[in-house]
């Protein structure tokens, strides 16, 4: 069972089927494609609802590898933060995206630090890890601001289409 995650500003709970549309609308960004390793742009509403049936699925496991969580603001899906290939009592990865009219007001730095919270203590992880391009200023200083400390350069680590581009890599451990 996945929780809802509430903060001042907005709320996190798991993706839903009927996300699709709001999903494909916020998400459909050149910016939010060029920062991440595997969203599409354009992102259409097959997209959309090719991925939240995965999720869904995955979500339903006994053991979760993978857990995703929408963003919530005035009702509307403007984001997602996940854990991704889930190693229990061990370590997991941290992603995450939000709609550009919502950048800048500290709700990636507050939904990183719950998720956090969530990931070390439902599944006893020791390590979240996360990867972000070295031009991505904007999720770098989320990273520090939530306690994550930069590790390393990773060269030529994320092939997107035919290029293949560095990643800086950023862990918080206990
Ligand atoms: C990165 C992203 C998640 C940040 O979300 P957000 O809610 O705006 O983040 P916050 O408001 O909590 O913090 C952003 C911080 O980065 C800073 N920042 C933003 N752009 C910056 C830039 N170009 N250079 C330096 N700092 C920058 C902000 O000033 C803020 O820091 P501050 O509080 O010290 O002023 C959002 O921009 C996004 O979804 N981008 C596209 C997808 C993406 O990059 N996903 C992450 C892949 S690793």
């Amino acid at each position: 069972m996945i929780p809802i995650l509430r903060s001042t500003k907005f709320v996190l709970r798991p993706f839903r089927q009927s996300d699709a549309r709001s999903l494909a609308a916020h998400i459909h960004d050149r910016e939010i494609a060029r920062n991440t390793a595997n969203i599409p742009y354009p992102y259409t509403l097959k997209d959309a609802r090719r991925w939240l049936e995965k999720t869904i699925k995955d979500m339903q496991e006994r053991r979760p590898k993978n857990v995703n969580f929408a963003i919530l603001v005035d009702r509307g899906v403007v984001g997602g933060i996940g854990l991704h290939n889930i190693k229990h009592a061990h370590k997991a990865e941290i992603g995450y995206w939000l709609a550009r009219p919502y950048w800048g007001q500290g709700i990636m730095t507050q939904a990183v630090r719950l998720v956090m919270r969530y990931g070390f203590h439902r599944f006893k992880l020791k390590r979240i890890f996360a990867f972000t391009f070295p031009w991505n200023k904007g999720s770098q200083r989320v990273l520090l601001k939530a306690g994550f400390r930069r590790e390393g350069l990773l060269k030529k680590n994320v092939k997107k289409g035919n290029k293949i581009f560095d990643s800086l890599i950023y862990a918080k451990v206990r």
